[in-house]
């Protein structure tokens, strides 16, 4: 049996482009579908602006400025001892519209910079290459990914980034968290697909061409991928968030499977490279018409994943019965979302469980016998400074001490083979459900409340030593 984590095992943190980098229209960037997207709190949604208004506070538009910021936040990341850094590119600042044939060379530029900075610490960049930052003008000139078109276009900006970036970047992601849409919320479809549902439109249809759209666009890249660099390593990026039957009922279990299905359809295509019978059974109910050629159908089976990289937050249960309360999860009123009396929740309602993990690493193994990856875990906390400006942020201590025991029975005892870890935030940056900066998730605090005041400046927490300790230690000392 394995005793410790491997010499190879990756530690590190993880944020997105447009939560972090700011610049949002600095040397040549486009807007994104991030740019519309204006504050919100737990209570009040994230408004999706037609274009910009002026009365409006968008907080990407600035994010923690890590554009101007990332060599001062790589230092901290390489004392902090991080073997790797997951980021994501800004498409629109490479393509301003997405659809143009040349790229915007200044937008090149500033990621050839940061991915040699990283490796002047030794840190191996892991890059997502769409994190819900999708160029605003494809939503506008073409309706985001439910066009066809869209395909194309990311295909032909992944190809210019692997491409330029092929001696500095090993590790890919393709769409991240590309299943939260499979819920149909309004916030998701925006930053998965760029798509709105106009008045009368049938919502799951849409969200299955639009899926589907990706999920092709995804095998392409990884072909493409594969040939300009055959070392490379190209993962899909799911939201895992297990389903829980809430009892032993029977019916529960069928709405827990159904809801996973749901869920895990995206990976069951990435991983497998056809699209799953219960898919097409249910398309085929529904009347849907979806375009897809045969060619699209071979292209999925070529372009499966290396690994699958992953999110992990909470747990969520479901039922069937009917004296049970809670939400429904789709049209189907047989699987609804019920509250778990057996875990607790952060100041967000998300139910926090440690355990889930190390179910959820165990669940995504044995569907698809794949390496997995990390790339987001962390809990999203208010950090008040005491008189010394300190922050003794011991529940976050706490909460990545239980989840990665777990993460580390579930190598160790359950021989689930996991790549690496990136910590969500490694900075407070920018929430991307609420958009607030005070649902803080780093180990560095960044001066910066949600209506924008603040210096910017960084400030390692509590939680800065402990990780420090983790990394050194290769897992140790957990
Ligand atoms: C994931 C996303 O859903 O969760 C990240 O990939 C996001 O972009 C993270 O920031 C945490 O969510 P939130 O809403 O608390 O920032």
């Amino acid at each position: 049996m394995k005793k410790q984590f491997d010499k190879s095992f990756l530690w590190g943190t993880a944020i997105a482009a447009h939560q972090a980098e700011g610049a949002w229209d600095i040397a040549g960037k486009g807007m994104s579908i991030a740019d519309v997207l204006t504050a919100g709190t737990s209570k009040k949604a994230r408004e999706i602006t037609e274009g910009l208004l002026s009365h409006k506070n968008y907080p990407n538009h600035e994010g923690i400025d890590f554009y101007h910021h990332y060599k001062e936040d790589l230092a901290l990341l390489a004392e902090m001892g991080c073997t790797c850094f997951r980021t994501s590119i800004a498409w629109s600042r490479i393509f301003p519209n997405g659809d143009e044939t040349q790229p915007n060379e200044a937008g090149l530029k500033f990621y050839d910079d940061l991915f040699d900075e990283c490796r002047k610490y030794q840190i191996e960049p892991i890059v997502t290459l769409c994190h819900f930052e999708i160029p605003y003008a494809l939503y506008n000139n073409y309706g985001g990914f439910k066009n066809r078109k869209l395909i194309d276009f990311f295909v032909h900006y992944a190809k210019t980034v692997m491409h330029r970036y092929r001696d500095k970047v090993q590790y890919w992601l393709t769409f991240n968290e590309i299943n939260n849409q499979c819920t149909g919320d309004k916030l998701s479809l925006w930053t998965n697909s760029a798509v709105k549902i106009a008045p009368g439109e049938n919502k799951e249809e849409i969200v299955a061409q639009a899926s589907l759209n990706e999920l092709i666009a995804s095998a392409k890249v990884v072909c493409l991928g594969h040939k300009i660099n055959p070392k490379f390593k190209i993962g899909c990026m799911i939201a895992c968030v297990p389903f829980y039957p809430y009892s032993c009922n029977p019916i529960d279990q069928i709405a827990s499977l159904k809801a996973s299905n749901k869920r895990f359809f995206y990976s069951d295509v990435h991983v497998h490279g056809k699209i799953p019978e219960y898919a097409l059974l249910e398309w085929e109910k529904k009347s849907f018409t979806l375009t897809y050629t045969k060619e699209d159908l071979d292209t999925l089976r070529q372009g499966t994943v290396d690994y699958i990289g992953l999110s992990y937050y909470m747990s969520l249960a479901v039922s069937a019965l009917s004296d049970c309360e809670g939400t429904l999860l789709s049209k189907d009123p047989l699987i609804k979302m019920v509250k778990n009396p057996f875990v607790k929740t952060n100041d967000w309602g998300w139910q926090i469980d440690p355990v889930g993990f190390r179910y959820a690493l165990n669940y995504l193994y044995q569907r698809y016998q794949l390496p997995l990856f990390v790339v987001e875990n962390g809990i999203g906390a208010y950090d008040t400074p005491d008189e010394d400006g300190k922050i003794n942020d011991d529940y976050r201590i706490s909460y990545f001490e239980q989840h990665l025991a777990q993460l580390k029975i579930a190598m160790l005892e359950d021989g689930v083979p996991i790549l690496g870890y990136t910590a969500w935030g490694g900075f407070d940056i920018v929430s991307f459900s609420t958009g607030e900066m005070e649902k803080r998730y780093g180990f560095i605090y960044v001066d910066k409340d949600n209506q924008g005041r603040g210096t910017l400046k960084r400030r390692k927490k509590k939680s800065f030593d402990w990780y420090k300790k983790v990394i050194v230690s290769n897992g140790e000392c957990l």
